[in-house]
């Protein structure tokens, strides 16, 4: 497999931080030091934060996506945001299952499954959250935990969809821990979800795919974690509010 032919992206993930006030500075710090990037750059920020940011990285490399949406286009579902809400504002991208709405706020594999193709059909680009927690790792369930919550999450999507699909493996254990998996942990389960593609979609569209690595991504060991063969990028939490090391990360992933 050819690494060279997949896209590197590098998305940062902002979680619940952030007023528009504090976005547009932090923005403002990203934008010049990720300007030269040969990799893409994704901001996913609160929905609130959407417009600030949106107008600041205007004619800029970095693209902009939230961080849920719902799967429904309207209706009575008090405090959701549907997926043509926000490519009606001009967002690119957005995150589906990340590990803390699955468990903390009772997401399920069909939930995600329902969101993702909402978000599909509203032309958006999916950043798809796969990972075990630390008692599934020991249990030694992690490939065929993460192969189902593939399978699941991927069930109507169409080949040509796929192309506007990354996956991430986050690890639930690494998030936010400072435990970080290591490079050959992380390249492993990429390699299961690349090997999931294939079995679905086709040698060719695995080859093409792009899938991330996250949890406690950071300046540090980005480059280590980059070098392995099936990690294409990364999904950094804590790391992206910090635009220096943020814009580290990127340059890693430029190399
Ligand atoms: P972290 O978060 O980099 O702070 O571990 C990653 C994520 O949750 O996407």
């Amino acid at each position: 497999m050819n690494k060279q032919l997949r896209k590197a992206v590098i998305a940062g993930n902002w979680k619940m931080n952030k007023t528009p006030a504090e976005a547009k500075e932090l923005i403002e710090g990203i934008k010049p030091l990720v300007k030269n990037a040969d990799c893409d750059v994704v901001v996913c920020v609160p929905y609130v934060d959407l417009s600030v940011v949106l107008e600041a990285t205007k004619g800029t490399n970095i693209g902009v996506g939230a961080e849920n949406c719902h799967w429904e286009n309207s209706g009575a579902f008090t405090g959701e945001i549907s997926a043509p809400m926000l490519t009606s504002m001009g967002v690119q991208y957005v995150i589906i299952g990340h590990s803390e709405r699955r468990t903390y706020f009772g997401e399920t594999d069909q939930t995600v499954n329902k969101r993702i193709r909402a978000a599909l059909n509203a032309g958006l680009n999916v950043i798809l959250c796969v990972g075990e927690s630390l008692e599934q790792r020991e249990q030694g369930i992690t490939a065929e935990l993460v192969a189902m919550q593939t399978k699941i999450a991927l069930c109507g999507v169409t080949k040509e969809e796929l192309k506007k699909m990354i996956i991430a493996y986050e690890p639930i254990w690494a998030i936010g821990t400072g435990k970080t998996a290591t490079a050959q942990q992380a390249n492993e389960v990429c390699a299961v979800i690349r090997s999931v593609i294939a079995d679905l979609y086709g040698k060719d569209a695995a080859d093409a795919f792009t899938i991330q690595y996250g949890g406690s991504m950071n300046a540090k060991n980005a480059a280590e974690l980059l070098a392995q063969p099936d990690v294409d990028g990364g999904l950094i939490g804590g790391a992206s509010l910090k635009p220096a090391d943020f814009a580290e990360i990127v340059k890693a992933a430029s190399k």
